[in-house]
């Protein structure tokens, strides 16, 4: 059983291997307005947001917040101008994840291997610089609008730094600073400062455990999957973890299949799913219809070590999760216990009421048992959303709710019309 809190990934020396992934560097969204959507997920779930790149820092075209909890980096991006590639894509596609960033010894060395992998290029390295270090990025692309890129970090803007609050990037500057040099200057501190530093301070005071990103999952179009599982295998030297057909996952109505994709080093792992025919819509597809039938991520999981803690605090928040049926707890103890006692392992430690009275989700496998529960789409349209996740043991993605899982959400699409 394990309750590891932090990745083993972070202790790696430098290898010769270019695509040896340190970390995930950052997760960075397009949305339609960052400085609000920076309040929705610090209201919501507990991020701070703790640095802002903008007109006031020198960036013209577009502004980017980052938001930090445990080892979790989100980037907001906005587009300030219509040239700005992030502006066509927000009108396609609402907000949702443009690039998974990875941090690696060597950006450069990682594109170019990449690349002569088969990638296509999604931008060429660039050095952002100043008397403080250097951040060096290169990306590639993958499914749909989503790009992968690598970052490797020099001086004061190594990754250790900037997890222990260090400037994230030339250009980027700390909120709390803006706010400090405000009186200085004989100024009143602006408005918007004083209440980024209001929900930061609450933030603090009632965390909600979100740790890192545990999984990743991008939606592709029928038919697709195992071509993107070959790119992974060959570009990002991957492996497959493990796949779901559609006998796994699928109800009277309607199917998906996935396949599970793990970097070398475990440190994330990337479903990928694809529609599969049904009576009715797949939930793929009507993300997919959602989204200019283009791939995209799907869902990130954000692991927490404390699945009732974190989730009594997103729900008191206002987070809306998926709501199964109260018929769903009369089977699950006996099939999870069952499962574990046949392996060796203790029953859920969990208190089972309150894991019953929160709407939490239980599975287990020959290695233990997860608790996890699902967010509703994160923006209107019905594409990204969140799952909060906690693994006992169980290094595995919930199978045995999924039958549960999927009808909840046909009764969602029903509602939207999208069955
Ligand atoms: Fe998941």
């Amino acid at each position: 059983m394990t309750t590891a809190t932090t990745r083993p990934a972070t202790a790696l020396k430098p290898t010769t291997d270019p695509l040896q992934l340190i970390d995930v560097d950052h997760v960075q969204f397009y949305v339609g307005n960052a400085k609000q959507a920076a309040f929705f997920y610090a209201h919501c779930f507990g991020f701070q947001i703790e640095q802002v790149c903008d007109l006031t820092t020198g960036s013209r075209d577009a502004a980017h917040y980052l938001l930090t909890q445990g080892n979790i980096r989100f980037i907001l991006s906005t587009p300030l101008t219509p040239e700005h590639p992030a502006a066509m894509e927000v009108a396609m596609y609402g907000d949702g994840v443009k690039d998974v960033a990875f941090t690696v010894f060597d950006a450069e060395k990682a594109w170019e291997r990449a690349v002569k992998n088969g990638a296509t290029s999604a931008y060429e390295p660039r050095t952002y610089r100043d008397e403080h270090g250097t951040v060096t990025m290169a990306g590639i692309r993958t499914y749909g609008r989503v790009c992968h890129s690598f970052v490797s970090r020099t001086g004061a803007y190594d990754l250790t730094k900037v997890k222990q609050g260090g400037v994230f990037k030339p250009r980027f500057r700390k909120l709390a600073e803006g706010a400090a040099c405000e009186p200085a200057r004989g100024c009143a501190p602006q408005a918007g400062v004083s209440s980024v530093l209001a929900i930061n301070e609450y933030n603090k005071k009632n965390p909600c455990g979100l740790k890192y990103v545990d999984h990743l999952v991008g939606n592709v179009e029928m038919g697709k999957m195992n071509h993107w599982v070959a790119f992974y295998e060959n570009v990002l030297e991957f492996t497959m973890f493990k796949h779901f057909d559609d006998k796994d996952i699928s109800t009277d109505y309607s199917a998906l299949m996935s396949k599970v994709m793990a970097s070398g080093n475990n440190l994330i792992k990337m479903p990928i799913n694809e529609p599969a025919e049904g009576k009715k819509k797949s939930q793929v597809q009507e993300y997919l219809d959602w989204h200019m039938n283009t791939p995209g991520v799907q869902h990130l999981a954000l692991r927490t070590d404390d699945e009732l803690h974190s989730i009594a605090a997103l729900r008191s928040r206002g987070v809306d999760f998926l709501t199964l049926p109260d018929a769903y707890y009369d089977q699950v103890w006996g099939r999870v216990n069952k499962m574990l006692t046949d392996h060796g392992h203790s029953a859920v430690k969990e208190d089972h009421q309150r894991v019953r009275d929160l709407g939490i989700l239980v599975d287990a496998d020959d290695e233990g048992y997860l608790l996890q529960l699902f967010t509703k789409p994160l923006q209107d349209r019905p594409t990204l959303f969140f799952e909060i996740i906690c693994r006992r043991g169980s290094q595995s993605f919930g199978k045995g709710n999924f039958k549960a899982l999927f009808e909840a959400l046909e009764l969602e699409q029903e509602r939207r019309g999208n069955l």
